[in-house]
């Protein structure tokens, strides 16, 4: 009997020892895992912006700044805990991603075809509620970015409108998707 309550209690007391070390580990990782920081994503330069050539109405400018930009240009708006690791690494990685995507600082670079599917694409992600991405918005955060079914309508619409310049400015052909390669042509 004696001998039972002594091996529980040393038992217990391991136990904690254990998991104090493995809390001590974790709290020693998350300290040092603070001094990798990924780097930000913060031009200035707007040499190829979206607007440099396309229209953008104030109140669209105001929709892609709060919804869009942060992922899609190269100047993203940090909030507090993207100085916190792990979250900037996973931020980053969605910037880096999401401009690889689409990028309206370097947008006017694309040739006149991919800029023309770029809105395509827009109108597709807005109206299929695709974007932003969902956890943009969690817990409240961003909460401009929550569109409104008239602020996916405002986004959809002007995204449209400029594919119909671009019908109107440019011959029909050079909006066609070309491939990368093409087939080696006879001329
Ligand atoms: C939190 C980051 C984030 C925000 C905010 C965001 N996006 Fe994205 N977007 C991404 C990522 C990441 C991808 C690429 C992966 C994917 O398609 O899920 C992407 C892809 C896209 C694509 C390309 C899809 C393709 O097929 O190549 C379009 C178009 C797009 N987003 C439009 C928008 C628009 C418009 C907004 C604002 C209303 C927006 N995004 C907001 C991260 C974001």
């Amino acid at each position: 009997m004696n001998f039972r309550i002594l091996v529980t209690v040393s038992a217990n007391q391991t136990n904690s020892t254990m998991t104090k070390k493995i809390l001590i580990a974790l709290i020693v990782v998350l300290i040092g895992i603070q001094f990798i920081r990924p780097e930000k994503n913060l031009s200035d330069d707007n040499t190829y912006g979206l607007a440099t050539v396309h229209k953008v109405p104030v109140k669209v400018d105001h929709l892609l700044k709060v919804a869009c930009n942060d992922c899609h240009s190269n100047k993203t708006e940090y909030p507090w805990y993207a100085e916190v690791q792990p979250v900037a690494w996973w931020l980053a990685d969605h910037v880096e991603d999401g401009k690889r995507h689409l990028n309206f600082s370097t947008f006017t670079k694309l040739p006149i075809a991919i800029q023309n599917h770029k809105f395509e694409e827009v109108v597709e992600m807005v109206e299929e509620r695709e974007m932003p991405l969902d956890s943009y918005t969690y817990l409240g955060l961003h909460p401009g970015a929550d569109l409104s079914d008239d602020e996916r309508r405002m986004l959809i619409q002007w995204a449209n409108a400029q594919m119909d310049l671009l019908k109107s400015t440019y011959p029909a052909d050079s909006l066609v998707l070309k491939r990368r390669r093409p087939p080696s042509t006879t001329k």
